[in-house]
């Protein structure tokens, strides 16, 4: 998989009405099904989330409010994806190297994870990311 697919985006649905806001996101359980949810939020300035990649885990992004930057990378080249529209989740395969960066005071990111926490799944290195590539090939 290259860094042009690894990252699918899911439409959020928005039923906002007179009461307030609710969103909803429906999840393919042929292609995902969640074993492990979290959050991030009250991220300081200029601080870097993530920075590492996952052998086996995919995760899917969401964002609940604010805005961030999700950068990814196959060991190569990088893309750089600004969210700043709560109306797209972004679903990211394994396998790439990610890094959340630049956000805003009020942003918050729930992450829906495929598995439970292992250490043992991260690779926190990126010169041991791109290495690790290279041997998947
Ligand atoms: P870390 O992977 O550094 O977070 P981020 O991807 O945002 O940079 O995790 C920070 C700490 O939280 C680390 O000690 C592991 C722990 N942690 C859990 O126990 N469970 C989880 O689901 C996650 C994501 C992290």
């Amino acid at each position: 998989m290259d860094i042009n697919s690894c990252i699918r985006e899911l439409k959020i649905s928005n039923h906002t009405d007179s009461r307030g806001g609710l969103f909803s996101l429906e999840i393919d359980e042929r292609y995902f099904s969640v074993l492990r949810v979290y959050y991030i939020k009250k991220v300081g300035l200029n601080e870097i989330r993530g920075s590492h990649a996952h052998k086996t885990l995919s995760q899917i992004f969401i964002p609940i409010s604010g805005t961030f930057d999700l950068i990814i990378s196959d060991g190569e080249s990088w893309r750089n994806i600004t969210i700043q529209d709560c109306n797209i989740a972004y679903a990211l395969s394994a396998g790439f190297w990610r890094e959340l960066r630049n956000f805003s005071e009020d942003a918050i990111c729930l992450v829906l994870a495929s598995d439970h926490y292992d250490e043992n799944d991260y690779i926190r290195s990126y010169d041991e990311f791109q290495t690790w590539r290279k041997n998947e090939k």
